[in-house]
């Protein structure tokens, strides 16, 4: 994949996605959104045009209407896709199970279908860690079991599975599963961030909106777990080094065809504690907290063995959790209401 290629980027208003679109902009590719904004504003991809200095079209189109997405691929040369598009909160899974499948396997399935009659063999697929559930053992490599324990995990892995049999089917298609640790942090200019459209299900956002004084404490969902602080311990991962995964990850979809997958995390295990505090420091004040119940679902140690990723690409992150905390508290200080400010 060349500069100038042209790059379909669906959920692209997102947290994830926007970053993305920054960093593919920058490298000179044509970048095409889809997204209905289902958990986006349309803010963010203003930012992403003035923070790039270029043109970025974007469709106000929902990813599962088959003739949209049509229209779509007729009118741009794309030459791969990166599949952001999903619903993506693990409680709210759990009360509507059909919308996950519908939105994210019904989605991805829709997706490769259009990308089949448009003759195009290359897909970037945003995958998670909630594949591995409960670890067996630690860091997590891409061989470990999936044991999903909840519907959107579920639905991820279904997914992943899905494109295995359709690589299966079309020997020329090309598919990177990335499966991402907990991406956290935000663009350093300040200006593009996470913006959960209601109260935060994550713990950075939800740190960065006590800061801000718009919720009272952080309520940490147990201390009896067996982690060295008691409380659970997660593999936060800049957003802007995820971004530039992907990145990389267009320019290698072109050494081979079939399914890979590939953890991004960064090998550095962090508890709801330590965040708490390094967000504190950062901000300037401790933040609230309380210590409360574990939350149903939560396993107590997610950490990333991302040496295959290393290995093929010489992809590592650079940004520590101090770095992470700052760019979120610079965004969140920006932008008190989010993209609504
Ligand atoms: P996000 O909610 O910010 O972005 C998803 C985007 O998809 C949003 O802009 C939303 O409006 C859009 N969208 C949802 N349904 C759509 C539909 N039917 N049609 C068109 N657009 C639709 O989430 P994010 O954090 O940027 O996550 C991006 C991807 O990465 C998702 O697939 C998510 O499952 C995956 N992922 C996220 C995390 C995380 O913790 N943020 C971790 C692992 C994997
Ligand atoms: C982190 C830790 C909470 C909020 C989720 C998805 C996963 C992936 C990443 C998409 C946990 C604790 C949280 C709060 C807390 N996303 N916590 N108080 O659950 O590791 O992963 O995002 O693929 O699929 O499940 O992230 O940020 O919600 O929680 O104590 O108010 O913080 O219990 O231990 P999680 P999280």
């Amino acid at each position: 994949m060349t500069n100038g290629s042209t790059i379909l980027v669906t959920g692209g208003a997102g947290f994830i996605g926007s970053h993305t679109c920054l960093a593919l902009l920058d490298y000179g590719y044509e970048v095409v959104v889809v997204d209905n904004h289902d958990n986006s504003s349309p803010m963010a991809l203003e930012r992403v045009r003035k923070l790039a200095g270029r043109p970025l079209t974007a469709y106000d189109v929902d990813m599962r209407n088959r003739d949209a997405l049509d229209g779509v691929f007729a009118a741009h040369p794309v030459e791969a896709v990166i599949h952001f598009a999903a619903r993506k909160a693990v409680g709210e899974s759990m009360r509507m199970p059909l919308a996950y499948y519908d939105t994210n396997v019904g989605g991805t399935a829709t997706l490769l279908r259009v990308m089949a009659a448009y003759g195009v063999q290359k897909m970037i697929f945003s995958s998670s860690c909630s594949i591995y559930g409960n670890a067996l053992r630690l860091p997590l490599d891409e061989d470990s079991p999936a044991r999903p324990t909840n519907p959107y995990a579920r639905s991820k892995w279904i997914c992943e599975q899905l494109m295995a049999d359709a690589c299966v089917a079309n020997p020329k298609l090309s598919v990177i599963a990335l499966r991402y640790f907990n991406p956290i942090g935000a663009h350093p200019s300040g200006e593009l961030g996470e913006d959960p459209k209601s109260v935060p299900n994550n713990l950075m956002p939800y740190l960065a909106q006590v800061a801000i004084g718009r919720l009272d404490k952080v309520t940490v969902f147990g201390a009896d777990y067996p982690t060295p602080d008691g409380t659970c311990v997660r593999d936060y991962i800049h957003v802007v080094d995820l971004a530039d995964g992907h990145r990389l990850a267009i320019e290698h979809l072109t050494d081979e065809t079939g399914l890979r997958v590939l953890n991004l995390g960064t090998g550095v295990g962090v508890s709801v504690l330590e965040l708490v505090t390094a967000f504190g420091e950062v901000c300037g004040t401790p933040l609230p907290h309380r210590i409360a119940a574990r939350r149903p679902g939560d396993v107590p140690e997610l950490v990333a063995d991302s040496r295959r990723v290393e290995r093929a690409w010489g992809w590592r992150t650079t940004r520590d959790i101090a770095v992470m905390c700052t760019d979120a508290w610079r965004f969140q200080q920006l932008n008190p209401t989010g993209y609504g400010s």
